[in-house]
């Protein structure tokens, strides 16, 4: 089969799955209130009394290979068990506080906002969650630095992980020289041409970078492969919300504190919640950290933006996993996927590497489905013109995948009501697009 995962033996089926065969799982460890969705949810997804860990209704579960049911189920048990650990709360919290720099700000963009007023003056007003402002340039390094101090407790000395843009791989990179793990990255060479300085980062902070034929998809299977090989002594850092359970559960809440702290920084600045919450989606990390802390708040919106690429009309040519894809089991857990009508994987195509995944998160997959997310794409173009708004209006230059979700402000606004509170997660730095945006 096309589907690069063959390589590790994890199953790549398409779609064609039975109305309600599965029920809707409620991650237990956190606020997920599925009964408070805005619009009525689509008839197979149902609720359940007692919830599957790792299941977001059909979405998500392990379709792996034996080998890596125990690894796994080890991991599972050491996440659940650090999530009630107060020492364990207390060393991440003073990580994200001294080495990530959280909290991150969330930014008043008066000039954006002023940029989107209409005739009489009026429009919504735009705030920036400055993701690019944590240690590392991204949003990356929140995850990473959780996932080291468990790869330590449980006293495993290496680690294995892929990265698209970059941004994953320099997080790991540097947190690994941190807490003195053997740090391996496999990356894909069509994402190491886009991004050369990140893979001088990355070997610069001791990491050994290993390039794959490919993107990002082919340096996910690889690196998989890689871990499979090294299960007693190597840790798999995920970086993404996707992958069997528990991987993007456990993912997403390393992520969470993003919405955590708006949630917190919304209340200080006008004493409510956001009303609509903006992020761009490549495998959907960014995006679940800053929703998932709002998923129960029924009056805010959450908009995912996928990457549209050239925006032809072709299946070919684009990112958006969730708004053309079809369900179907990918790198081992069910979700929207990019496929062919033959199951095949189908290449995915965005300015932005990190957008560039056939997948998506099987949580994300579910909030679709059930009606709380909505979801749209930008095409290239459009993102490099958001892209270069926000660097002339705020003097701030964001990430390719970030503008995305700028671009589609120049959609939103015009349809939103004056004073609402629009917050865009800025999940990283431009710096890195400069030449790749003036091409
Ligand atoms: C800065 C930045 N934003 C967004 C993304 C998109 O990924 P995700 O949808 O998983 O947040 C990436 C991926 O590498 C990224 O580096």
């Amino acid at each position: 089969m096309a589907c690069n995962i063959r390589m590790v033996s994890l199953p790549c089926v398409r779609k064609v799955i039975p109305a309600c065969l599965e029920p809707v799982t409620l991650n237990t460890n956190l606020n997920f209130r599925s009964t408070s969705f805005t619009k009525k949810p689509n008839s197979h997804v149902v609720q359940e009394k007692t919830p599957t860990p790792g299941k977001f209704g059909i979405f998500g579960g392990k379709f792996v290979p034996e080998t890596l049911i125990s690894p796994l189920e080890k991991l599972e048990a050491e996440f659940n068990s650090i999530l009630e650990d107060h020492e364990f709360k207390a060393e991440l919290a003073a990580a994200l506080r001294d080495y990530v720099g959280r909290e991150t700000p969330l930014y008043h963009a008066h000039n954006l906002t002023d940029h989107y007023k209409n005739i009489n003056g009026e429009g919504p007003e735009i705030y920036l969650k400055r993701e690019d402002l944590g240690h590392g340039g991204s949003y990356k390094m929140s995850n990473v630095i959780a996932q080291a101090l468990l790869a330590k407790r449980m006293g495993q000395k290496s680690v294995i992980t892929a990265t698209s843009a970059g941004n994953h791989g320099v997080a790991a990179a540097a947190v690994c020289a941190k807490y003195s793990l053997d740090c391996t990255i496999f990356i894909g060479t069509r994402d190491m041409q886009r991004n050369p300085s990140s893979v001088q980062r990355m070997k610069l902070l001791g990491a050994q970078v290993k390039a794959v034929d490919g993107n990002f998809q082919a340096a996910v299977s690889e690196s998989t492969r890689s871990w499979i090989e090294n299960l007693e002594t190597g840790y798999y850092l995920a970086g993404t919300a996707v992958g069997p359970h528990p991987i993007p559960t456990m993912v997403r809440e390393f992520y969470s504190v993003i919405g955590k702290e708006t949630r917190k920084q919304a209340m200080e600045k006008w004493g409510g919640v956001p009303d609509v919450l903006v992020a761009c989606v490549g495998t959907g990390c960014n995006a679940l950290g800053l929703f998932h802390e709002f998923i129960g708040d029924e009056s805010v919106r959450m908009i995912g933006i996928e990457g549209g690429g050239v925006g032809s009309n072709t299946r070919d040519l684009h990112s958006a996993s969730l708004v053309r894809g079809e369900v179907g089991v990918y790198h081992g857990a069910m979700c929207y996927l990019l496929q062919d009508g033959d199951g095949q994987i189908i290449r995915t195509e965005s300015v932005a590497s990190g957008l560039e995944f056939p997948g998506v998160s099987p949580e994300l997959s579910f909030l679709k489905d059930s009606g709380r997310l909505e979801c749209y794409t930008v095409t290239d173009q459009e993102a490099l013109d958001g892209y270069k708004r926000l660097c002339h209006f705020e003097g701030i230059i964001p990430a390719l995948e970030a503008s995305h979700a700028f671009a589609y402000l120049e959609k939103l606004c015009p349809t939103l009501p004056h004073g609402a509170k629009v917050v865009v997660n800025c999940s990283g730095t431009g710096y890195n697009d400069v030449l790749q945006s003036s091409k």
